[in-house]
């Protein structure tokens, strides 16, 4: 029988044990950085990646990554589509250790038809690595993975690739920066020349240089440290570009203050850093930097309170879902971001959307590019968790409490296409396939009533053919799909209803209801937009259904 004493000593032993389980948890977070790295096509990502893999250890030879990008192919090629970007799928998440931290990066898509899914991924990341092409500069894929990254302010370090090239000045691209990115940018480091005679970085913050050796597959940096940039030490290094490092350190420290992290972390400030991805040169130093300056797993707003990732409850959302396009495997992956606590193999969550409960058994990690089986993972991990169609992008998982993570919008679409139906038969198929396509987030579904009309909203033309195959190879539905020329799907606000009610009853024929059941406007033109602004002053028009910096 149990007496007082060994009550005490129960209780005694259960505190003790919440107790290491919370200290363990917050030891876990703290070393995690969870991150994405995002460019405009062809600035030198995919190169980046393998290079911090790497790092990482988490592969030995260059080479191994496979860019994610989807080459061209002819649009009714689709499998191959699919094959490609079954590759890219494989490698969602990729985990590696270094230097003690854990990093958890995630992939984004390099083609821009699969813009949205990138935008998807960037709610799940707590900051992002911005890669941009010295000779280019700020391209348009730059600026709009920018804005969603604003919306948030998620932090951005800024890495300036292709150094080695002929670029643009360095002091033009921070203010290109600056101007088209709506962010203040502060440089860690400053380029010795550039091009064929790129001498190397000066590390502003430390004050030393790395010399610049074009070798593409081994780590080599000889690092000088310099005291005072006076020193003759500098003329032998850097020859001729001495006096200009000299000038350009001496202007960068009369216009900048000393780097202020907090910042950086507000999402107000972008440190830059200088490189050649494909040289491995500046890579080491961006690691070591992003691993000391960037956030860990920060909290998350939810529909009912604020939730911090040390607390011991888990919870988690779903970002992206994956369908397995093989028709004799119909399962999906549903990759979720763990906001707090420990989440548990085998263990009941409650889906808050269904008001269900279900267990994983087989959650999966992404080591490089192969899935591994975890038992646990913590708050600042993404996990792939096999569904049979319970998930709907944006859904939450918790250990009972009903809330839902914010900050999942929907993006206005580029094209626009009426779903016109094929085979009158297989109405219902059609029906429930473009319901589920559209929750795995492949195209956004708008409808217009009277008539039930499917307006199907994407980025890219290829989204498209998806739809087209998959409704017929897993739905047996047929249909086809009539261009329709809207220029923007807008969100409506307003304080004024009864204006709202007029507005639709007047613009009836470009009305429509998203998958939350939101109004709204699908504008013919830029021009009758602005007309509709000014006639409506009283409504709010967006080009996202999240509104903050975006608005339209
Ligand atoms: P992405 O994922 O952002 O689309 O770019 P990716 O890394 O695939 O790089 C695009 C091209 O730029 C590649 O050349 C890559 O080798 C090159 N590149 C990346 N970093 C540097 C760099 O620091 N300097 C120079 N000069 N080039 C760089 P490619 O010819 O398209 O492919 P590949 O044949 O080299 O693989």
């Amino acid at each position: 029988m149990l007496n007082a004493f060994s009550y005490e000593k129960e209780s005694h032993h259960e505190t003790m044990a919440i107790y290491l389980r919370a200290m363990a948890l917050k030891e876990e977070i703290a070393r995690r950085k969870t991150f994405a790295i995002i460019s405009h096509p062809d600035a030198g990502k995919t190169t980046l990646t393998e290079k911090l893999l790497l790092f990482g250890g988490a592969i030995q030879t260059a080479g191994a990554v496979k860019s994610n990008k989807i080459t061209k192919t002819a649009a009714s090629d689709f499998m191959e589509i699919e094959r490609q970007r079954g590759i890219s799928v494989a490698t969602s998440v990729m985990v590696f250790e270094y230097n003690g931290m854990q990093v958890n990066l995630l992939d984004t898509p390099g083609h821009k038809d699969f813009a949205e899914d990138t935008y998807r991924t960037l709610t799940a990341v707590d900051s992002v690595i911005l890669v941009i092409d010295s000779s280019k500069g700020v391209e348009t894929q730059t600026r709009r993975l920018m804005e969603v990254c604003r919306m948030r302010d998620t932090p951005v370090i800024v890495f300036i690739n292709k150094m080695d090239l002929e670029g643009q000045d360095a002091f033009d691209l921070l203010d290109e920066l600056e101007d088209e990115l709506n962010i203040k940018v502060q440089p860690l480091s400053w380029p010795i020349s550039k091009g064929y005679s790129f001498k190397g970085v000066y590390k502003l913050y430390d004050r030393t240089i790395n010399l610049f050796e074009s070798l593409k597959t081994k780590v080599s940096e000889e690092i000088v440290s310099i005291s005072d940039l006076n020193d003759p030490t500098l003329d032998q290094l850097v020859g001729e570009y001495a006096q200009q490092l000299r000038e350009d350190v001496e202007l960068i420290e009369s216009v900048y203050d000393p780097f202020d992290r907090e910042k950086y972390l507000q999402g107000k400030l972008a440190p830059v850093f200088f490189g050649s991805a494909m040289n491995n040169f500046g890579v080491k130093e961006l690691l070591d930097k992003f691993l000391e300056l960037a956030p860990t797993p920060q909290h998350r707003e939810s529909s009912a309170r604020v939730v911090e990732p040390e607390e011991a409850k888990f919870s988690g959302f779903v970002f992206k879902i994956h369908a397995n396009i093989d028709p004799r495997h119909r399962d999906r992956i549903a990759f979720l971001r763990v906001c707090s606590g420990t989440f548990e193999r085998n263990k009941f969550y409650h889906h808050v959307r269904l008001d269900k409960d279900f267990k994983y058994p087989n959650p999966v990690t992404f080591m490089a590019s192969a899935k591994t089986t975890i038992d646990e993972a913590y708050a600042g991990d993404v996990i792939g968790l096999y569904d049979t169609g319970n998930f709907k992008i944006g859904d939450t998982l918790t250990e009972g409490e009903t809330m839902m993570f914010k900050g999942i919008p929907s993006f206005s679409p580029e094209i626009f296409k009426e779903l016109v139906n094929k085979d009158p038969m297989k109405s219902k198929q059609l029906e429930k396939g473009i319901r589920q396509l559209t929750e795995e987030g492949v195209a956004q579904l708008f409808i217009q009533e009277p008539g039930n009309r499917k307006i199907v909203g994407t980025v890219g033309e290829l989204q498209f053919e998806v739809i087209r195959y998959r409704l017929e190879h897993e739905y047996g539905a047929k249909c086809e799909f009539e261009s329709k020329t809207f220029y923007k799907a807008c969100w409506i606000t307003t304080d004024h209803p009864e204006k709202l009610i007029e507005f639709r009853r007047i613009k009836g024929q470009n009305m429509v209801k998203d998958k939350d059941d939101n109004d709204v406007f699908l504008a013919p033109s830029s021009f009758m937009l602005d007309m509709e602004r000014k006639n409506y002053p009283e409504l709010e028009f967006h080009f996202t259904s999240e509104f903050k910096v975006a608005h339209a």
